[in-house]
């Protein structure tokens, strides 16, 4: 049998960490013949909720969890992880500036990357849920130098699934048809759902399948930027299914590797590739395999796909500018 493999989530007490904690334990995140030892974090407000978690987990009688840790203590939840999933971290709060918001998850992040830097296994891979996702990513692999800037990741898996569900929406087709979107950039709404080298059916290219520009172009970029808030309007609640449910897709694929021709998008520290600065962490096709994912190199960019990946990318400057800006105060 296999050892276990010691999995972190931060924030476990919260909506994602409710769907995500049990998916992590039937194997979906790690395979079904995985074992796994659970480490869940959360802070003293949410000490007595998290226990509720952990009582269920016992409840649930998995048969892969052969352990828990459940704390709110940061270096007893990073103690010896190989993975970590970070969906911990401060939201925004009506009448909040992005400053202050920024200025919170500044402080989080600075000091989980040093716990993980510290106590967690020495080639842990980090995947961070929370928002701001990309830059709270960038602040860990800052104020975790020793950990490879390869294992520091952020999920736009989300957004990468949603713009798989509306195109087979719009073909009425299985969503396991179709495959090879991209998301470019920022888990925000500048991120740019790129469809120019989806296909369908293994090789029919989606705009030549769906033969509507102008919605490719328009509606559908819309509303996969948009789909986090139209999820708040008719649930009164975040995404957390989904949002789980994408981040055991992003673990496993990194993990144990993307099918043959197929490729995901995930937030990775920018080498420069496509003319994106490097040093952000930004979202980009990769492939993954024995448990590295790389860039998915040579694909077209025309002009239309150049402004928005520009666009997410200065955005993506300015908050990492804003971040500096509250790390040095
Ligand atoms: P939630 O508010 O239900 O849960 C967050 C949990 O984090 C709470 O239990 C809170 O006590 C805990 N927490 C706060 N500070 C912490 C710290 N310093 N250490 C450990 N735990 C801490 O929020 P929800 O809905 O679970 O979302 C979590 C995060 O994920 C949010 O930042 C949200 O914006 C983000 N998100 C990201 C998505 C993505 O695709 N990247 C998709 C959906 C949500």
């Amino acid at each position: 049998a296999k050892d276990p493999v010691r999995v972190l989530v931060t924030g476990a007490a919260g909506q994602i960490g409710y769907a995500l904690v049990p998916m992590i334990a039937r194997g979906v995140m790690l395979g079904a013949d995985q074992p796994v030892i659970l480490h869940m974090l959360d802070i003293p407000p949410a000490a007595e909720a998290l226990n509720g978690v952990k009582m269920e987990l016992i409840d649930a009688a998995f048969p892969l969890l052969k352990g828990i840790v459940a704390t709110t203590d940061v270096a007893e939840a990073c103690k010896d992880v190989n993975i970590a999933v970070m969906v911990g971290g401060f939201p925004r709060k009506e009448g909040m500036e992005r400053k202050d918001v920024m200025s919170k998850n500044v402080s989080i992040y600075k000091g989980q990357a040093s716990a993980l830097e510290q106590y967690a296994a020495k080639n842990v891979k980090v995947l961070v849920v929370a928002n701001p996702a990309n830059t709270n990513a960038l602040i860990l692999k800052e104020f975790a130098p020793s950990i490879p800037e390869k294992n520091i990741t952020c999920l736009t898996r989300l957004d990468h699934n949603r713009a798989l569900g509306q195109i087979a929406e719009r073909l009425n087709i299985p969503v396991s048809s179709v495959k090879n979107v991209i998301i470019w950039g920022n888990h925000s709404s500048t991120q740019y759902p790129d469809v120019y080298h989806a296909v369908i059916d293994g090789d029919k290219p989606v705009r030549a399948a769906i033969a509507d520009d102008a919605w490719l172009d328009g509606e559908f970029i819309k509303t996969v930027q948009q789909r986090g808030a139209a999820i708040i309007k008719a649930r009164k609640l975040s995404s957390a299914l989904s949002a789980a449910s994408s981040a055991c897709d992003h673990i496993r694929d990194w993990v144990l590797g993307t099918p043959e021709g197929t490729w995901v998008s995930m937030g990775v520290y920018s080498d420069g590739s496509y003319g994106v600065p490097a040093g952000l962490i930004y979202s980009f096709p990769v492939t993954c395999s024995d448990g590295v994912w790389s860039i998915v190199q040579g694909l077209a960019v025309n002009e239309f796909s150049r402004k928005k990946l520009d666009d997410t990318a200065e955005e993506l400057a300015a908050e990492k500018q804003l971040a500096y800006l509250c790390i040095n105060e």
